[in-house]
């Protein structure tokens, strides 16, 4: 048996309170990784240097005593570890070259992610050797569906129609691609697996964008193949589904997938959520990051409210979207100390 807060609520066990950590825990709102980044280099490089990575990965568990560390990388460095040209710049964002033919789909190669992301994995082991003993190390990968749109549609979007227009328009080849996803996630979550992560998340932010049959083919059924093959490679390791904007499909997704929790965004309402959930699956979930923004009385309704909806499930409270840059740390403090001390 566990004692790890996280690792209770995700066998299916209802801890109160609920253990807490929050997406995008390590970043630009904290003084200490705007000192890291301020004197390093680009952000690939922090998420490719062990030393860098690992102070930034702690950096939120020093200052409030996560129940979770979450590895710092990103999804977009499995593109860039395929071989895709990947910046991120400054204001602006990931900017990547747009693969839109078979030949681009071709150029990845396989073989490149296991040396590519040897730093990364390298930075699990040494934050797994140094967490405190209450807390869960957190891997973790972006969706096929969500890394696709970056990929396709060379970053941001609004509505990524490049991606769904050769989803619908060139289903051969868009299928490649996510296979070629499908087959590289599963072995890059492996390798984390192996490395010390003890939970693995899939980011789906884009999820919410597609019509029900391509989120059955493009959002459930990649998650489905991760999963099986996770839990036929590493049985007992816990998997958390994120499909952002998912809606009336949350419970779809878990029955269909065997995800152990699904992450509600901050839209979704998480009694009702809860209900058309498996018993056994976890919530995480789903404070408004503007709610931590604000702070004060209305950060403490929210969570409240949260934490009565979902009082007697297995919970693990997070935000419903990664805290924004503004945020003030004081705020993240106070969320924890008011979690805890109800
Ligand atoms: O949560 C954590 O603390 C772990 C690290 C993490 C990052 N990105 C660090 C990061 C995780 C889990 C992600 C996931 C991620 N990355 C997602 C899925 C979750 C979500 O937010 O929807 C997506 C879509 C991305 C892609 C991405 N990375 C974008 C669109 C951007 C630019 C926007 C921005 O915030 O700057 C990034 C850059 C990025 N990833 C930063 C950090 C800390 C900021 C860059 C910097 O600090 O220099």
């Amino acid at each position: 048996m566990t004692s790890k807060p996280i690792l209770r609520v995700l066998a299916g066990e209802a801890v109160w309170p609920p253990p807490v950590w929050l997406m995008r825990q390590a970043g630009r709102y904290l003084p200490e990784y705007r000192a890291i980044k301020d004197s390093s280099g680009g952000f690939i490089a922090r998420c490719t240097t062990p030393d860098l990575a690992t102070e930034i990965t702690l950096q939120p568990i020093r200052r409030f005593a996560m129940d979770a560390a979450i590895l710092f990388s990103d999804i977009l460095i499995l593109p860039w570890a395929l071989g895709q040209d990947v910046a991120f710049k400054d204001g602006v964002g990931p900017v990547l070259k747009p693969i839109r033919s078979a030949a681009g789909v071709e150029q990845l190669a396989f073989s490149r992610v296991a040396e590519a992301t040897a730093p990364v994995l390298e930075t699990v082991r040494r934050v797994r050797a140094a967490l405190p003993g209450p807390c869960t190390l957190i891997g973790f990968a972006g969706a096929p569906f969500t890394v696709a749109c970056y990929m396709v549609e060379g970053g941001g979007s609004r509505d990524f129609p490049e991606t769904r227009s050769m989803a619908f328009g060139d289903p051969e080849l868009f299928g490649r691609l996510m296979g070629v996803l499908v087959a590289s996630t599963i072995d890059y979550l492996s390798a984390q697996i192996e490395a010390g992560a003890e939970v693995v998340m899939l980011f789906d932010t884009w999820a919410g964008m597609l019509s029900p049959s391509q989120f059955k083919r493009h959002v459930i059924a990649p998650a489905k193949a991760i999963v099986e093959a996770l839990n036929a490679r590493h049985p007992g390791v816990p998997v958390i589904g994120f499909p952002r904007l998912a809606g009336m499909y949350v419970g779809q997704y878990a029955e269909q997938t065997g995800v152990d929790a699904v992450a509600l965004d901050t839209g979704t309402d998480p009694a009702r959520a809860a209900a058309s959930l498996p018993e056994s699956v976890a919530v995480q979930g789903n404070l408004d990051p503007i709610a931590l923004l604000a702070g004060g009385a209305a950060l403490r309704e929210e969570t409240s409210s949260i934490v009565d909806a979902l009082a007697g499930r297995p919970h693990i409270f997070n935000l419903g979207h990664g805290i924004l840059p503004q945020t003030n740390p004081d705020h993240v403090a106070e969320l924890v100390a008011f979690l805890r001390n109800r």
